[in-house]
């Protein structure tokens, strides 16, 4: 089997690397990948915003399927695109995907289909935005979202009434967030620690993939800004075999039966955000993707052929029971370039990438680097994910440590306590 993997990150890296290791893969191509993911499969540039380029890449080399890795070609329409084509791919619909690039859509879907989650209110103006915080009727803090894409950094936790009226100004009036921020979601706040949960569906039947849990701000004990995620572990140890069937019975099933009865039927990953509050688990929030830096500890754990579950997710033939995943724990450590999220420096010189790789236990994957001449160079915001396996998660929290300490770059951000919260819970 031939495979495409579309997509640049770390993300796509792991998905790559696993592919490559399977038997029944000849080959694995990229588009448009990076120099890491080069290690593993044959790169191929394309435009992720160009859903027809990216058709162009699986025709000419006649590939016999397609995995999406972000969201952004998903929610401009590529496997509509590929479907009419008659090329097999796995990810949802551009409709579908409105469960990621909609939130006041996604908070439809749950109401309809009675999934547990932040009471809400959707505002199409300033004004109406404005009204329901005079109303006073969703307490504080107060969450304020974009609607749409805004890479992880669209949501405001506004602590008393003046910040959320400045959160709407600024995404409504001062259009921070540009056209993501023309609707917006209020919610209420949900206390409780967050996990995240992943399934892959085929249209009605899905095969869970087990946990993890993502550091998303910037500096140690979650300070500091959001960012698209500093560090994972998996699996969570919150999710316990009990919630594991809440949430399947009260989230994913409905989700899935729901939309699938809508002739909108959901195929491909679905990530559930989850916040695991006193009275239950309830959704803070679906993407219809991997997580990247979740993908990265996560397939690295999956113990059976991610090629046989693409191949029947594409055709419809998902078996109804769990992936079979290593019991160890995997940590990844995100080394990220100065300025990060705000404004990244690019273009310094990477050291240690071979160094690390070789920590026994230890991967190294890259998000954002280049070659520049011979030198591998920083290209972004996230620039590599060195993930660490382990017999226990404090052990694996060592490997990923060492093995990050061979890497050097200018300027280089790493939080120091990725994988702590694992040790407590
Ligand atoms: P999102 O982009 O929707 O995942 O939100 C980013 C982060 O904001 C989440 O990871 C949570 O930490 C936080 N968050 C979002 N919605 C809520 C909520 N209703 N209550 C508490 N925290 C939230
Ligand atoms: N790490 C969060 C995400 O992928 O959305």
């Amino acid at each position: 089997m031939k495979i495409l993997v579309i997509g640049n990150g770390a993300r796509e890296h792991a998905i790559a690397w696993k592919l490559a290791a399977e038997r029944s893969v000849t080959e694995v191509v990229c588009t448009p990948g990076n120099p890491g993911i080069g290690a593993v499969a044959r790169c191929v540039p394309a435009s992720l915003n160009d859903p027809a380029a990216l058709l162009a890449v699986a025709a000419r080399e006649q590939v016999d399927l397609t995995v999406v890795g972000p969201e952004l070609p998903l929610s401009l329409g590529v496997v509509d695109l590929f479907t009419a084509e008659g090329r097999p791919i796995v990810g949802p619909t551009k409709a579908a995907a409105a469960l990621e690039s909609s939130k006041s859509f996604a908070k439809d879907v749950m109401n309809r289909f009675e999934v547990p989650t932040a009471r809400f209110e959707t505002c199409d103006s300033a004004q109406a935005a404005q009204a329901v915080i005079a109303s006073g009727r969703l307490g504080y803090p107060l969450v304020l979202k974009a609607d749409g894409l805004a890479a992880g950094k669209g949501v405001v936790i506004a602590p008393d009434r003046q910040a959320a009226e400045a959160a709407v100004r600024d995404a409504m009036v001062e259009r921070r967030f540009g056209d993501a921020g023309n609707r917006v979601v209020l919610e209420e706040f949900l206390a409780g620690e967050e996990a995240s949960y992943f399934v892959l569906a085929d249209g009605t039947d899905f095969v869970p993939l087990s946990s993890a849990q993502d550091h998303k701000r910037i500096f140690d004990n979650d300070e500091g800004p959001n960012t698209g995620g500093m560090g994972a572990f998996a699996p969570s140890p919150l999710m316990t075999p009990a919630m594991e069937e809440r949430v399947h019975a009260e989230i994913v099933r409905p989700v899935l039966n729901g939309m699938a009865g809508e002739g909108n039927p959901f195929r491909g990953f679905l990530y559930v955000g989850l916040m695991l509050t006193a009275t239950g688990p309830k959704v803070i929030e679906f993407n219809v993707r991997l997580g990247d830096p979740e993908a990265q500890v996560l397939l690295p754990r999956l113990d059976e052929d991610l090629s046989w579950l693409l191949g029947a997710a594409a055709t419809g033939a998902l078996p109804t029971r769990p992936a079979k995943f290593r019991r160890e724990p995997h940590v990844g450590l995100v080394l990220a370039s100065a300025g990060y999220p705000d404004q990244p420096v690019t273009g310094a010189p990477i050291s240690g990438i071979e160094q690390a790789a070789s920590v026994p236990g230890a991967l190294v994957f890259h998000a954002a680097t280049a070659r520049q001449d011979r030198q591998l160079v920083t290209a972004g915001g996230r620039v590599l994910t060195v993930v660490g396996r382990g017999e226990s998660y404090q052990q694996a929290i060592d490997v990923a440590y060492r093995a990050a300490g061979e890497i050097r770059f200018e300027g280089m951000q790493l939080r120091r306590d990725i994988g702590r919260k694992a040790l407590t819970s």
